[in-house]
């Protein structure tokens, strides 16, 4: 199967520093942030230098390696780093495995390196799986950015779109603005546009109409934490793509590495979902678009029910209809006791 790669590169370590492709100003600046310390990691975390699931545990596992380089206490690193974004589990994956490795620095170093090069191959695997259930002359809506700036490179539902479309299996991509972040506008179609694939912003209200239209056939989307019963949290605006999916008989995939699984929730309802600044809904690039002092809300993240979900692609498979069994089934196979 055809393997390709994104050009994007959002993660770098140079010479003990953390090299971050700043998130908050693409597509119109291209500019990098250096962070020199585990509160500096913990902060462009916290301020969405970063974001993305995959690429969130990445770079906490190396905020935690710089810590131990520096003589300093990885413990304070750990709890800086934990408390910087509630919902990706990732974040507390990578912590958990960094806590658990050999504590000398170099050994830190090349468990951070390890996370990242395995997430990238198990973006690769998982495109690949996904890939091959979508079909041909297919119509993919996505929703929040998922590609190489998410994760270590290539992407989850992004990494699944690239791969179709370089084996000739896409006629139409449909990118989501995603309000408020506008991680769709910003990120998906810049992203997606550096390596030549052909896009279609949409505002997030204009979904149902596609699907109406019958201009999609699968919504592709990744994913924050998955619970033990299949349900998903996502970038706010996934559950009601996937209400709308159903009505219209429209397929929903979810693509994420066994890294997002969190099997100790036994249902999404326990997900924290993050609360962020209702400025993010209130502003645009700091220009008022509501009446001053207007009240709003900002949760970050859904949960979308799994029996809205036709297959959760991991690099290990693909789960059909999720539930408490095929999720299950899954890990069973992976570590078979
Ligand atoms: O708030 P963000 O931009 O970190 O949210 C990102 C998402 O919701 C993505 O869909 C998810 O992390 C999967 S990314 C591979």
């Amino acid at each position: 199967m055809t393997q390709i790669s994104s050009r994007v590169q959002a993660i770098e370590w140079h010479q003990n520093t953390l090299k971050l492709l700043d998130q908050r100003v693409l597509p119109h600046q291209i500019r990098h942030i250096e962070c020199r310390t585990a509160d500096e990691v913990a902060d462009a975390i916290r301020d969405m230098v970063v974001r993305g699931a995959p690429a969130i545990g990445i770079t906490a596992a190396y905020g935690y390696a710089m810590a131990a380089l520096a003589g300093a206490d990885t413990q304070a690193a750990y709890k800086v780093l934990a408390e910087s974004r509630p919902t990706a589990v990732n974040l507390f994956w990578a912590l958990e495995r960094m806590a658990s490795a050999p504590q000398q620095p170099q050994q830190l170093l090349a468990e951070a390196r390890r996370i990242h090069e395995e997430d990238i191959a198990a973006n690769l695997d998982m495109a690949n799986f996904g890939a091959s259930v979508l079909g041909s002359n297919i119509g993919i809506y996505t929703h929040c950015n998922t590609g190489a700036l998410a994760t270590g490179g290539h992407g989850t539902a992004l990494g699944i779109i690239r791969t179709a479309w370089h084996n000739g299996q896409v006629d139409r991509v449909f990118a989501g603005e995603t309000r408020p972040w506008l991680q769709g506008a910003r990120l998906t179609a810049w992203e997606l546009m550096q390596d030549e694939i052909p896009v279609k912003l949409s505002a997030d209200g204009a979904a149902a109409q596609l699907f109406r239209q019958g201009a999609v056939d699968w919504v592709i989307v990744g994913a924050d934490r998955i619970a033990a019963n299949g349900d998903v949290a996502n970038k706010i605006g996934t559950y009601s793509l996937a209400v709308l999916a159903k009505h219209h008989g429209v397929r929903v995939m979810v693509a994420a590495p066994l890294s997002t699984f969190d099997l100790e929730m036994s249902s999404g309802d326990q997900i924290p979902i993050e609360q962020r600044p209702v400025s993010e809904v209130t502003h645009l690039n700091g220009q008022a678009i509501a009446p001053a002092n207007c009240d709003a809300i900002n949760p970050s993240f859904d949960v979308t029910p799994a029996e809205l979900i036709d297959v959760i692609a991991t690099e290990a498979g693909l789960i059909h209809n999720p539930d408490s069994h095929t999720v299950a089934e899954l890990f069973q196979r992976q570590n078979p006791s």
